[in-house]
């Protein structure tokens, strides 16, 4: 994946590093974006070099090709439900570690993947690092229910954009066939309160709130600055 965003060195930076954390025998979540598409490439590379025996779990189609160019050997959920380790990146991060995700529409993969997790890693550049939550929150939702979805939304008090495609007419669609909304709440003054009203929707498939974070690896003033999750 190319990307000629300003922050594509610290991307590359905190995805890079974050592939240090993989060692041999371990099963890994392998995220979708651009910064983790650093991790996926760079243990593509510690495969090569350093003969490094690991299996990922892809999270979309796009982590699955990357992972396949890259020559890591793949599995699935259904073999391996328990993973040891899943890295990906993030739409927002706060200073609570409570994340955004979806940027890419695949966050529903990637939290059941993160899930499977025994610890969940984000990389990230700093415009990621927030005090706040403000979104918007992706929301994968089910065609059939759209409507239903986006009345409640709104009772909420949200302002649900269903997502177009860029080089596609119409609505995007995600790797498992459902529409995508994007839905401004503003600022989130409750991220766990709000996830659990988005859960009780009918027809939402899954929402991009995530709060299973460990450890974020962060690109700041040069360096990776590590901030875990305090217990
Ligand atoms: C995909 C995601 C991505 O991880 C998120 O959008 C960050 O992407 P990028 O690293 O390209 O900024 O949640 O659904």
């Amino acid at each position: 994946m190319k990307d000629a965003s300003a922050n594509a060195d610290a991307k590359r930076l905190a995805g890079e590093t974050a592939a240090e954390l993989v060692k041999s025998g371990m099963v890994v979540g392998l995220g979708t974006g651009s910064t983790v598409a650093w991790t996926i490439k760079r243990l593509g590379v510690r495969v090569k070099e350093e003969s490094l025996q690991f299996l990922g779990v892809p999270t979309s189609f796009q982590a699955e090709n990357l992972a396949i160019a890259s020559g890591i050997t793949l599995t699935t959920l259904n073999v391996h439900p328990a993973l040891d380790l899943a890295i990906d990146g993030a739409d927002q991060v706060d200073s609570s570690l409570f994340v955004i995700k979806g940027g890419g529409a695949a966050h529903t993969r990637e939290k059941v993947v993160a899930c499977s997790a025994q610890r969940f890693v984000i990389v990230a550049d700093e415009s990621k690092y927030v005090e706040k939550l403000t979104g918007p929150v992706p929301v994968e939702v089910l065609p059939f229910a759209a409507k239903l979805v986006e009345r409640r939304l709104k009772a909420l008090g949200g302002v649900p954009v269903l997502r177009q495609g860029l080089r596609k007419d119409g609505p995007v669609i995600t790797d498992n066939g459902n529409f995508v909304m994007d839905v401004d709440f503003g600022a989130i003054e409750e991220p766990e309160a709000l996830a659990a009203r988005l859960c009780g929707i009918p027809g939402i498939v899954e929402h991009g709130i995530f709060d299973n974070l460990d450890e974020l690896y962060l690109t700041r003033a040069g360096g990776v600055e590590i901030i875990k999750r305090r217990v």
